[in-house]
């Protein structure tokens, strides 16, 4: 038997596959991406939130925000040494990142305006977030699966303290209910691309449900996420903004309008509201850091000598 059926056995079994098991090249390749890719919409994401701290509106708020931006850090790291697993060194993904070469989330390119987007980006992107990462741990990748444990537990706190802080908004003023209306108009939709496009085009679907890195679809999350969804605006009483949005009774599940493609994938390719600002606040980040890199290196190198 060869080496790729042996492979792929393992994975029908649902046995792991560990970083010193032989793998095919395109496995390791589409693992390297998408962890990289998971990494940076990490860090990338503490951007937009990052822009609230100063400005949250009272100290149990900003307590809580510190902690989530604190998080998503964490989460980058885990995804960073998993992806180091598969043979590439985090100063390759980094460069990756910052000459535009790797993707991040589409979602992080938008603009957080208002108080109201922080609770929306909880309630929603950290709510898209977790509807597709929950089946990441079970992901055929070993130290893929077991970082996103973690991960996914964190996720969920950061969606419902998303939640939480719209539904004391919606209690509030007319003033603060206009505000999380505005927040959920303007976040919805690239919510619901975050899934990624449509599994008619993507391209990378079939080969990664055989080998069970991804065991749903993007349609089939973006569904899953819809249906939870509606309810939960209803609570909060606001109105998503699709009206499109109904209930059919036949496919038991709610229909929702057309997705903006062609908007998807301008910022994908880099034209959207945020997209220079986001890289050249990461580049920038990582230059002036510079110094932190080398005195823990020197560092390190001291303590191997005296060791030695
Ligand atoms: N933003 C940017 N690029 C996207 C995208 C999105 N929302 N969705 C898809 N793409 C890209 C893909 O990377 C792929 O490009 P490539 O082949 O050049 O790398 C192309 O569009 C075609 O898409 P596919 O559906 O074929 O790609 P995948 O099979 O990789 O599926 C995915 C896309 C569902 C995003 C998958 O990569 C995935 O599950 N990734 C892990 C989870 C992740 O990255 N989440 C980021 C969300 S934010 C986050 O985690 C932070 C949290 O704190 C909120």
């Amino acid at each position: 038997m060869n080496q790729e059926t042996l492979f792929q056995q393992k994975i029908d079994a649902e046995v792991k596959i560990e970083a010193r098991d032989w793998m095919p090249e395109d496995y390791r390749k589409t693992l390297i991406r998408q962890i990289s890719q998971h990494a940076h919409s990490e860090i990338v994401g503490m951007l937009p939130e990052g822009n609230w701290i100063t400005r949250a509106p009272n100290l149990r708020r900003k307590l809580i925000l510190l902690a989530k931006v604190q998080d998503e850090a964490g989460h980058g790291l885990y995804l960073y040494s998993a992806a180091e697993t598969l043979g590439i060194s985090r100063d390759e993904m980094f460069d990756q990142l910052h000459t535009g070469k790797a993707k991040y989330s589409s979602i992080f390119n938008y603009p957080t305006l208002t108080w109201a987007d922080i609770g929306a980006i909880g309630w929603l992107v950290d709510g898209a977030a977790i509807m597709n990462q929950v089946m990441l741990c079970r992901t055929s990748y070993g130290p893929y699966a077991r970082a996103m444990v973690k991960i996914c537990k964190e996720e969920s706190f950061h969606q419902r303290q998303g939640y939480e802080s719209l539904l004391v908004l919606s209690k509030g003023t007319e003033a603060q209910r206009r505000m999380l209306q505005d927040a959920v108009n303007r976040w919805w939709w690239p919510s619901i691309m975050m899934f990624g496009p449509s599994d008619m085009e993507s391209t990378n679907t079939e080969k990664s449900v055989l080998w069970k890195i991804k065991r749903q679809t993007n349609d089939e999350l973006r569904q899953r996420f819809v249906d939870a969804t509606v309810e939960q605006a209803q609570i909060l009483g606001v109105t998503l903004p699709d009206p499109d949005l109904k209930w059919n009774e036949t496919r038991g599940h709610y229909d929702f309008g057309q997705i903006n493609w062609d908007e998807f994938w301008n910022v994908v390719k880099g034209n959207g509201p945020c997209n220079k600002e986001r890289l050249a606040a990461r580049v920038n980040a990582w230059e002036k850091g510079a110094w932190v890199r080398e005195a823990a290196l020197a560092y390190s190198e001291k303590r191997k000598k005296k060791v030695a």
